[in-house]
């Protein structure tokens, strides 16, 4: 991603407070200065060794020398990307993300307007000949299927012609060019050069988003040829990991119905089930995970019922832990999926599955059985082994009880027996894998804790003063060259500011995000706090003095009015008191 403009960067950072972000993650807050200390998120600790300062929008564990803005925290927090982050922030404060430049900016969003204007006329040529004669094998399809008119219109479902042509005639008509076309992927290019229609002889299903614009389109064959499905791959205006199917048609509801297909949503919504949505062929990301969050305060998974949709459920359930979103799995038998089951049973019935939805520790338990011949001396063992771990990770102590209980009547074994195993289990997981996250983290900051060697706390004051008085940039420009650091990072963190600071008033780590890793963004976040209280003149030039003495040959290049050798005595011969700055 490009460097964002700081305009936007500093109003993306005051709408959305570190402080809040910590809030929102339960993390409780004590008021210190003008900001605030708490336990830190990101190390076992029982202290207060993480600090919030709202007025630089950081945070900084000075015990884990974890650190960043919010940014920075949700990408700890959340598994985010840099880019990923800003959206998610932009997105979540109204605010548009400007693009490097204005014309750049102006041509995308002409692009876009165009793709969408495109697939509206595409899914209306798909609906339309619905009801011509060439379009009866697709209205066949869908009554085959169950679907009546209503719910036909509401989806805008559709058939795409068996010919090869036919859309892309009606779009020249409607005067797109080729390329265009090209870009929403409606049609595509021949080796001849020649256009042809991306979906023929299929069922159509378009996609919207929020706004209800056409975003993209999935084809399905009307037998059982492959494949069976297709879809609109990524375009301008459609990224298929960022979307649900019929999101902007469920209407307010705290439960969600995760579904695996566009025909089991829309036999859901048929059948009354008016919050259901599905991803669009492929397994859940954490995106979409996050956007039912958004959206819901409870899903129910409701895969397939075969052995690769209860794979996928489990997955499922991880990214809804991430995202903190509680979730139950639908117990389903004698159907495939919600749309058979609906078929053959009706929906009352499937309203009963929904009430008897599986929390997420019965769903585990129910799987340990997968694969396993209970009969043998081998299988028991392993099933024992399984549910003991299953067991061990359910949080709330009384429920961990009613589960032993049960379970150990069902093997039929003493509870004591059942509740050793699963001790064990539990302090094994401790030991491999309990806190792994913030293992993960110590792990991963741990070579952060910085050398305390002279060198270093030099060339870090350096890089902190810089940060704090950006104005005297242009002078220790003059003076230090980036070969000077003996540390990688300071060299590239003293490159960076360089090329920042001259046309910078206020400084914040926040301005040099997209430049650095997370781990470069805690250290600079260290260097940032750590000397707050350590500049002053005097000091700076005690470290560039050092840096001096350090870099085995330093080259100085030669500043406008003052020689080379002017400049090493003035530096070097500190007794004489000649101040530079
Ligand atoms: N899918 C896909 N590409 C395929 C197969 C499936 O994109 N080749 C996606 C589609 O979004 C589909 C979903 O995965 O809706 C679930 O696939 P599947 O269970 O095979 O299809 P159903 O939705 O059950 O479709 P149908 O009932 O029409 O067979
Ligand atoms: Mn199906």
């Amino acid at each position: 991603m490009n460097a964002l403009p700081e305009e936007f960067l500093f109003t993306l950072l005051e709408k959305n407070p570190i402080a809040e972000e910590f809030r929102r993650c339960h993390i409780s807050l004590n008021q210190c200065g003008k900001g605030f200390s708490c336990s830190c998120p990101f190390h076992s600790e029982t202290g207060k060794s993480c600090f919030i300062y709202p007025e630089t929008h950081n945070f900084y564990c000075s015990s884990c020398h974890c650190g960043g803005d919010v940014i920075t925290f949700l990408m700890l927090m959340q598994n985010f990307s840099y880019e990923e982050a800003i959206q998610f922030l932009a997105q979540r404060s109204q605010l548009s993300i400007p693009s490097a430049s204005p014309e750049n900016a102006f041509q995308i969003q002409q692009k876009r307007e165009r793709c969408f204007q495109i697939n509206k006329d595409t899914a209306n040529f798909y609906y339309q000949n619905l009801i011509t004669p060439s379009g009866q094998a697709g209205l066949n399809y869908f009554r085959k299927r169950k679907l009546l008119p209503q719910t036909i219109r509401k989806y805008g479902l559709g058939y795409a012609p068996d010919n090869w042509h036919s859309l892309h005639d009606y779009l020249s008509r409607k005067g797109y060019s080729d390329e265009e076309m090209i870009l929403a992927n409606v049609c595509r290019q021949g080796k001849n050069g020649q256009l042809y229609d991306n979906f023929r002889n299929r069922v159509i299903f378009p996609i919207l988003d929020m706004q209800r614009h056409v975003i993209g389109f999935g084809g399905r064959v009307l037998d059982d040829s492959k494949p069976k499905y297709l879809n609109t791959s990524d375009t301008p205006v459609f990224d298929k990991g960022n979307h649900l199917f019929s999101l902007p048609f469920t209407e307010n509801s705290s439960v969600f119905i995760l579904a695996e297909g566009y025909m089991d949503v829309i036999a859901l919504y048929q059948a009354g089930f008016h919050n259901a949505v599905a991803t669009l062929g492929t397994a859940i990301t954490p995106r979409q995970a996050r956007l039912i969050a958004q959206y819901a305060e409870e899903v129910i998974i409701s895969y397939d019922s075969d052995s690769a949709g209860q794979n996928a459920a489990q997955k499922a359930i991880s990214h809804f832990q991430e995202v903190g979103l509680p979730a139950r799995v639908l117990h389903m038998t004698n159907a495939k999926d919600p749309d058979e089951f609906i078929q053959n049973f009706g929906k009352e019935h499937f309203q009963n599955l929904l009430n008897h939805a599986l929390s997420v520790t019965e769903f585990s338990l129910n799987r340990c059985q997968e694969n396993l011949d209970l009969q043998t001396q081998n299988g028991k063992t392993t099933y024992l082994r399984r549910i003991s771990l299953v067991l061990a990770g359910i949080g709330n102590q009384t429920e961990q009880d009613v589960f032993i209980q049960k379970k150990a009547k069902e093997l039929d074994i003493r509870p004591e027996i059942l509740r050793q195993a699963v001790e064990r289990s539990a302090n094994d997981q401790k030991k491999f894998q309990g806190k792994k996250f913030f293992q993960e983290i110590e792990r991963r900051f741990s070579h952060i804790s910085r050398s305390e060697s002279k060198n270093t706390k030099s060339e870090e004051l350096i890089l902190a003063y810089l940060m704090r008085f950006p104005e005297i940039i242009s002078t220790v420009m003059q003076i230090l060259q980036p070969e000077q650091f003996t540390i990688e990072f300071h060299r590239k963190l003293y490159q960076l500011l360089c090329q920042i600071l001259p046309d910078c008033t206020k400084f914040i780590p926040s301005l040099l995000g997209n430049s650095l890793s997370i781990e470069e963004m805690c250290r600079t976040t260290g260097i940032f706090f750590d000397y707050r209280d350590k500049l002053n003149q005097q000091a700076l030039e005690d470290c560039i003095h050092n840096l001096y003495l350090f870099s085995a040959k330093p080259t100085i290049p030669e500043p406008s009015g003052i020689s080379d050798n002017e400049l090493l005595q003035r530096i070097s011969n500190k007794k004489k008191n000649t101040h530079w700055i």
